[in-house]
């Protein structure tokens, strides 16, 4: 199967650490690792999996918070980001396994609650439905599916920036050549019927609403950008965007106008839907 992730070319170990700077600032934003309503009945809980694991930092975050749910299984398309699997604390397990394909039968309904986070750069448009059933088919009967992710319907400049407009420009060229959904969080609900969940709820929050995350946020929205042009061209780029020094082109300015008093901020959706009893 094609690969559609973009974000491996930054090296492992910069990506790796780039998740982790990222769970702490998530962690802000969300203020918590579960939506309210999936948080609620956590309590009779035994098993959780996260897809599109990277680092399984959320796993970790979980385990710490939730002692009682016994089972933590991580999946990623590969497991190079993963920590030694000697280093994992008691009932996390880390396995390689890609969610456009169908999960092995042993794990069907397996799980109270199934995770997903940051797979924008991840599944085309057409990835997306049977990913979304692949998932579906982990969850036990009242399981929640739960997806978090960030998309350009939300990324901003404060104040209004042409250079960080033309980043936008040329990522989201290189997403629709790759082809992604550019507002793919927005097909969550519809997706999550069509899977047979009752899409329940969702809410979008804004890295805006915490000034004191600004100097975190921005340099690592930058650091995401580069990977994500860094990514596109050894694609083939497009038009614009076809090698480093397009990529240093393009973050010259914008990295200046940060320097002047520039600031990025983004919202990330989270959506969550429950399976029939
Ligand atoms: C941006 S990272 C997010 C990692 C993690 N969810 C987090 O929030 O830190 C996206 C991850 O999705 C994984 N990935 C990409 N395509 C995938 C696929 N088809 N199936 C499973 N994992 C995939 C990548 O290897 C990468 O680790």
């Amino acid at each position: 199967m094609e690969k559609t992730y973009s974000l491996g070319s930054e090296g492992i170990q910069q990506e790796s650490e780039r998740l982790n700077l990222g769970i702490d600032l998530l962690n802000d934003i969300f203020q918590s690792l579960l939506p309210p309503e999936v948080e609620e009945t956590q309590a009779s809980a035994s098993a959780v999996a996260d897809v599109g694991t990277g680092t399984g930092v959320w796993l970790l975050h979980m385990r710490a918070a939730y002692p009682q749910i016994t089972t933590m299984d991580g999946f990623d398309l590969s497991a190079e980001k993963y920590p030694a699997l000697d280093t994992l604390p008691n009932g996390v397990r880390l396995h390689v396994h890609d969610v456009r394909t169908p999960f092995p039968a042993e794990l069907h309904g397996k799980y109270d609650i199934v995770h997903t986070r940051l797979l924008m750069y991840a599944l085309t448009a057409a990835n997306w439905p049977p990913a979304i059933e692949n998932l579906v088919s982990l969850l036990r009967p009242n399981g929640w599916l739960v997806c978090e992710d960030v998309g350009y319907q939300t990324w901003t400049s404060i104040p209004a920036s042409e250079a960080y407009a033309r980043f936008l420009r040329l990522d989201m060229a290189a997403s629709e050549a790759a082809g992604r959904d550019l507002t793919f969080s927005h097909r969550f609900p519809s997706l999550f019927r069509s899977a047979g969940l009752q899409s329940r709820d969702e809410r979008t929050y804004f890295s805006w609403d915490h000034p004191d995350l600004q100097e975190s946020v921005t340099p690592l929205m930058m650091r995401l950008h580069e990977s994500s042009m860094k990514g596109a061209i050894v694609r083939g780029g497009v038009e614009g965007l076809r090698n480093e020094d397009d990529v240093e082109e393009v973050m010259r300015p914008i990295r200046k106008q940060i320097q002047e008093g520039l600031r990025l901020g983004f919202g990330i959706r989270r959506v969550w839907g429950r399976k029939g009893g």
